[in-house]
Formats: C-alpha cells, structure tokens, sequence
C-alpha cells in the first residue's frame, strides 16, 4: 500500500529519509477526479524521478464565490487505484547505478485538509481572507484571469505552499492549462525557489480524447451527451486558426475563421441536427504572447512576428460555453 500523508509534519519524515538516500522527488499537483491527462503528468515524472508524490486537494482560494467547489467532482477511492494502477518501466541508461532495468509506481500521496494548508481557514469572497497570499502581478490578468480575476492568485499560494511542504525536484503541470504553468514559473523564479527550480518546473502535453481531440478535463464529466458531442468544436476551431497563421493570415483574420468554425457548429445545433438549446458561447479566441501574456496586434501575422521580435511563441487559446461549464483550450504556435 502507497502511504497517504495528510499532515506535512508525516510527510516531511518520509522527505528527510529520501534526501539521506539522495532520491530525487517529482510531483505531480492535482484536484483529484484523476483523467489520463493528470496520469499522463504521473508517468512523465515515474521516468525522471526516483519517487513520484501526487497531491489531491481541491483548493478553495481559486474558486470564486459563484464557482462549482462545493460540486467539484471528488473520487479519491478511483483516483487511489488509478494512480497505483501506473507503472513505468526505466532502462538502465537511464539509471546512473544500476545495469538492471527498474520498475516505478507512484511513491506517496499528498492528502492535507483545508485546515493543514489554510491554518486561519479560507474565504473565497477575497475581502474577508485572512493570512499569507501569493500574487503574480503582469501575470494573473490577462487571458483566463480576466474573467476569474482571483483565480491565479489562489493557484499560486497553493502551488507555492505545496512546493514548500513536497520540496520537490522536479514538478509537472499540463499544457492544457499553459497560463497556469507560465505563470508559476514566473512565480518560482521571483521567489527564488529551489525546490522546484524554474528549468524543473515541466509543462507536460495536453492529453486529447482519440475521437475527437476534446482536451482532457476534469470538469467535461458536467457536459450532458449533446454538449459533449459538440464539445471538439473548441480544438477544431483553434487548430483552423493554426493553419491560416501558418499560410500567413493576419491574426485578425485567422481569429475570424475560428469563430466560424464555431459559429457554424452552433447554428446547425439551432437548425435541429443536434437536440436541444444547449447554451453554446463562444467566450473567446485570442493570440497572446507567451513572455507577457499581452494580446497581439490584430494585422501581425507569423511573419511580422518572426522579423520584429525574437519572441515567436505565442499562444492561441480559446474557451467555449456549453451551457454551465466553461471549457478551455490551446495551441502553441512555437515552443515555450
Ligand atoms: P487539476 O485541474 O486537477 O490539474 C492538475 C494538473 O493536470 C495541471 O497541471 C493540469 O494542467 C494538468 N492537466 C489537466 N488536464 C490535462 C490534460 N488533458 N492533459 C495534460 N495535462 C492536464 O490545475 C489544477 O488542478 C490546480 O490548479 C492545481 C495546479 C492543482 C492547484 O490547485
């Protein structure tokens, strides 16, 4: 059996033996409902660690008031034999002292109470919280925290907590969320952090259904049959943008053929093909850079990008309404 911590004090006994053993610690952070993206974070790190620690707390702080934390999927007895089900196998050149292969499951998991990670108790209304909190300013504003303005924050006390307590080698985190990601990067090297390190702090593909390219996520569990059958709307849209950026489309141009693609979805589910008023709304489709966050000029193209800044990654994201559930996505136009 895996042991389960709730307590960093419990924890930290077993974190002291792995550092006398010289063991490198990878962990993975999540809210549970574990999906093939979350084990796919897992996998990544059983390869490049000696130990894997998963975490699963559902942070209140980076749920606003009107948000679903009280109906946030919990399934922590399926998570527990998911998580052992995965096993990695590492071949000896991958192992600095050993000629044998080894296999690898995950290590520990990390399980604390509100009250262990939010000793003063935690608010989601911001006005009555009380104790320590972690901003990153240029960061959090932009993109997804336009329309969750308190979210980024929650995110990066809890991150920065649970880096504290883990003091982890190596962490992963998913490009599906790739603003999260950027941004707590940004964070670990304004804070000087060393466990992770800013170049230790991986971001990890996105994981796809195999139908229909819909992004792994928890939150899908909440579409009702006709929403997720339109659901991979939201990637084919992004993915027609991709293609008209490549054959050097301006930026306002390829975000109009997306929001077609969309656009066209949402009308032949009026005309009747689909059942039902499904609440469909596009939220939005943008190009940002990947440095800053800012939003590109609506005439640059790939090529401008190319000649007038060294800064060729950017991001092309989008989020879409199904009715209550407010799904994400993006694409890398370039490495990050
Ligand atoms: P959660 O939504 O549970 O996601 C945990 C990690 O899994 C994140 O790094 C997320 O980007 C990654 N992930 C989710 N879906 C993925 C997919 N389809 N492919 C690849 N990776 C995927 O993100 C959070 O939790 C929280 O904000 C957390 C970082 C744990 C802080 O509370």
């Amino acid at each position: 059996p895996i042991p389960i911590f709730t307590t960093v004090a419990s924890y930290r006994e077993w974190r002291h033996k792995a550092r006398m053993e010289n063991k490198s610690v990878g962990f993975v952070p999540t809210m549970g409902a574990l999906h093939e993206g979350h084990l796919s974070l897992v996998r990544r790190s059983l390869a490049e660690n000696d130990l894997t620690v998963l975490s699963i707390f559902v942070n209140p702080a980076q749920f606003a008031p009107h948000e679903d934390l009280a109906s946030y999927p919990r399934t922590l007895e399926r998570d527990l034999r998911v998580l052992l089900e995965q096993k990695v196998t590492v071949h000896p050149s991958q192992l600095q002292s050993s000629t044998e292969s080894c296999s690898r499951t995950a290590s520990a998991v990390f399980l604390p109470t509100v009250r262990e990670i939010y000793p003063l108790g935690i608010s989601q209304d911001v006005s009555s919280q009380k104790g320590t909190f972690v901003e990153v300013k240029g960061l959090s504003e932009q993109m997804e925290g336009r329309s969750r303005p308190t979210f980024f924050r929650g995110v990066a006390t809890v991150v920065t907590k649970l880096f504290n307590a883990i003091e982890p080698t190596n962490a992963y985190f998913g490009q599906k969320d790739i603003q999260q990601a950027l941004l707590l990067r940004r964070m670990v090297t304004d804070l000087l952090l060393s466990h992770p390190s800013p170049q230790n702090l991986h971001i990890v593909p996105t994981v796809r259904d195999s139908t229909d390219n819909l992004a792994l996520s928890s939150r899908n569990a909440y579409l009702p049959p006709e929403g997720r059958a339109v659901a991979g709307t939201l990637y084919k849209a992004l993915k027609s943008v991709e293609d008209a950026w490549e054959v050097g489309k301006t930026k306002k141009e390829c975000i109009g053929i997306g929001q077609g693609v969309v656009r066209e979805m949402i009308e032949r589910t009026k005309s009747g093909d689909l059942e039902g008023d499904l609440g469909i709304r596009l939220d939005y489709i943008e190009m940002n850079d990947s440095a800053d966050f800012e939003v590109l000029g609506d005439e640059v193209t790939k090529e401008s990008r190319v000649k007038n800044t060294e800064r060729v990654p950017v991001i092309l994201s989008g989020a879409l309404w199904i009715g209550k559930t407010r799904l994400i996505d993006n694409v890398l136009l370039g490495d990050v």
